[in-house]
């Protein structure tokens, strides 16, 4: 149905998608149990890691700062430090195009008796970080960056204050970055959030033995508290989901089955918005899994979705899922405004200009806002040639409005899918080829 070469994806139309759909672990969790199980005294196994190359950034900035990792097909055994054990690495750190990498650790290199250089691809220099330079600044951290802003950081460790911070915009790297730091800190550090942001850092430290108070958007840590090394299992990520999820939503009579995926009600927006929206998802055998709500999901394809209106709180609950909600969007009835969502342009691209520029050449109704779009549905989609703007996101959610359209699409720069699912192209393949499987 499609293939991939020269950094390019060619997409033919599908009928539906159908099957048992293996996705990967869970990109942001995959992040922190690395970092985290190299900060707790002892061995960790991690199974299900996500093997992206933005996890891949992070596992090797962990190994660069001195902490012995042993892998296999199917596990990491992180051999962790404890909350002292770093060493200085001798070169620069490379975080590549993973913002939530040098976000988070930052927070956590801020407090080390040696100093580091946190470098990143052309998308990731572009990116903010004053975000987490101004609350480390206050807790005592010395920082520069260029023009006090963009990456590289440098960053020469030293000893903190506990602060009390509110969160400008709802940020789960920022919140996490913040908290990380006041491990080390002296005093207690509290974030406060204007919403409510994926909370993986908080349930894993508490998992990990550090004690979190959580009082509505108040998160408070002491500061001191050792880290148990635990065996953590990762649940398929949501945000990978997504792109199945909507595709089988537009697709009429398509029928598939997710084992296992991470329900945490910080991620599910975009389940919420999709049932409003009238699409039928049932999520099933809900569980715990190292303080992780799970789930398996099986979604229906009826091709009978209304347009609706996104704002809001829920907007941080499905950020990294509006690509593709977007492409949902062509496909339902009447309008779907998304508003309140300017973080979507300090993204790994600039999503908003992104869809409207990419969507637009396929034929959407799509207008550009502020901070956020609206998408007047039109129930079909023609197949053209489109960009991923270098952003892995973009570049899936295109794929699926390909399978949607009509004639064939050509995504360029496509490549940027292995940064967080390099098994999308072959999945969407065996997905749209055969018949129903292993249901
Ligand atoms: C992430 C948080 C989100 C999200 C990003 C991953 C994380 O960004 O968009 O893809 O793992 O903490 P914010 O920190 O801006 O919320």
């Amino acid at each position: 149905m499609e293939s991939h070469k020269n950094n390019v994806l060619y997409i033919k139309p599908g009928h539906r998608l159908e099957g048992t759909i293996d996705l990967p672990g869970d990109k942001s969790i995959s992040h922190r149990a690395l970092i985290l199980s190299s900060l707790a005294r002892g061995n960790s196994l991690i199974e299900g890691i996500q093997r992206g190359k933005d996890c891949l950034a992070t596992l090797n900035c962990m190994k660069k700062l001195g902490v012995s990792v042993r892998e296999d097909d199917k596990r990491v055994i992180v051999q962790g430090v404890g909350l002292e054990g770093l060493r200085e690495p001798d070169d620069i750190l490379d975080c590549g195009n993973s913002g939530t990498t040098m976000r988070i650790l930052s927070g956590v290199l801020a407090a080390q008796k040696f100093y580091t250089v946190l470098t990143g691809d052309s998308s990731l220099r572009k990116r903010p970080m004053d975000r987490i330079i101004k609350p480390l600044q206050e807790m005592g951290a010395t920082i520069w960056a260029r023009k006090e802003i963009f990456p590289p950081l440098s960053i020469k460790g030293s000893s903190l204050r506990g602060i009390s911070y509110t969160l400008p915009v709802a940020s789960a790297q920022v919140k996490s970055c913040i908290l990380l730091a006041g491990l080390y800190a002296q005093g207690k550090t509290t974030v406060i959030e204007p919403s409510l942001s994926r909370d993986h850092t908080e349930r894993m430290l508490d998992y990990m033995g550090a004690k979190i108070v959580k009082k509505g958007m108040r998160i408070e840590l002491r500061p001191g508290q050792e880290l148990r090394a635990k065996k953590l299992l990762i649940p398929k990520d949501i945000s990978a989901a997504a792109f199945f999820i909507g595709g089988a939503c537009i697709l009429e009579g398509s029928d598939i089955f997710l084992p296992g995926v991470g329900i945490n009600p910080t991620r599910t927006g975009f389940l919420q918005v999709l049932q409003q929206m009238g699409a039928q998802i049932e999520v099933l055998n809900k569980r715990i899994m190292c303080n992780e709500e799970i789930a398996d999901l099986r979604i229906k394809g009826e091709n009978s979705l209304e347009g609706i209106k996104i704002s809001g709180d829920i907007i941080p609950c499905l950020i990294d899922e509006i690509p593709i909600l977007a492409v949902v969007a062509c496909f339902a009835r009447g309008k779907t405004l998304i508003e309140g969502a300017g973080e979507l342009r300090v993204k790994e691209a600039d999503r908003i200009r992104a869809l409207s520029v990419e969507l637009s050449k396929m034929g959407a109704k799509i207008e550009e806002r502020k901070d956020g779009m609206v998408i007047r549905g039109t129930g079909i989609l023609k197949g053209a040639e489109v960009d991923s703007w270098e952003d892995h996101r973009i570049a899936m959610a295109l794929a699926i409005a390909g399978i949607c359209a009509r004639g064939e699409t050509k995504i360029r720069h496509a490549d940027c899918i292995n940064i967080s699912f390099p098994q999308f192209p072959d999945i969407l393949q065996r997905a749209l080829a055969f018949g129903k499987k292993e249901l």
